[in-house]
């Protein structure tokens, strides 16, 4: 069944000029891209939208870091959506990412990886809607 989910190519990548390779890889992997926008996230944003990290011990350094440049949002659809995108992007830290993925090829840290995959269906209808109107996706 078509399913959809959701992605940033976060700060690191996009400063370091690698979200056209990122792009194409996404797209290559059978991934069609529904909606797409430029941006970049205020602090307070950046902590709405990582309030279910808010108890780790990382998560100010995290806000820090995703408020620190423009990101790319994207809603991407294919069969599978969620749990294929997670497998493409690779692990949350690039030193234990599988070989080809985004995250073990564009990666520089456990923080800087690159990339962001919702972990869940539902979570991606969440964020979806924390960047993209029903207008814009349609
Ligand atoms: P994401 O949500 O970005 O797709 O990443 P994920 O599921 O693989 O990892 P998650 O546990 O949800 O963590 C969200 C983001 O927080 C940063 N992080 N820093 N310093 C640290 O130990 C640490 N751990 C996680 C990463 O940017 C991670 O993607
Ligand atoms: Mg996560």
């Amino acid at each position: 069944m078509k399913g959809s989910t959701f992605t940033m190519i976060k700060p690191d990548a996009v400063s370091a000029g690698n979200s056209g390779a990122i792009i194409k890889m996404i797209e290559k992997s059978g991934f069609n891209i529904v909606a797409v926008k430029k941006t970049r996230l205020s602090q307070k944003m950046a902590r709405r939208f990582y309030a279910i990290h808010k108890e780790r011990p990382f998560y100010q350094d995290l806000c820090n870091y995703m408020s620190s440049g423009p990101l790319i949002a994207m809603i991407l659809s294919k069969d599978n959506a969620v749990a294929d995108f997670r497998t493409l992007i690779g692990a949350t830290d690039p030193s234990n990412a599988a070989q080809g993925t985004i995250r073990q090829l564009f990666a520089t840290s456990i923080q800087a990886n690159a990339i962001h995959g919702s972990d869940s269906e539902e979570n991606a209808v969440i964020e979806s809607g924390f960047f993209f109107s029903e207008l814009e996706r349609y």
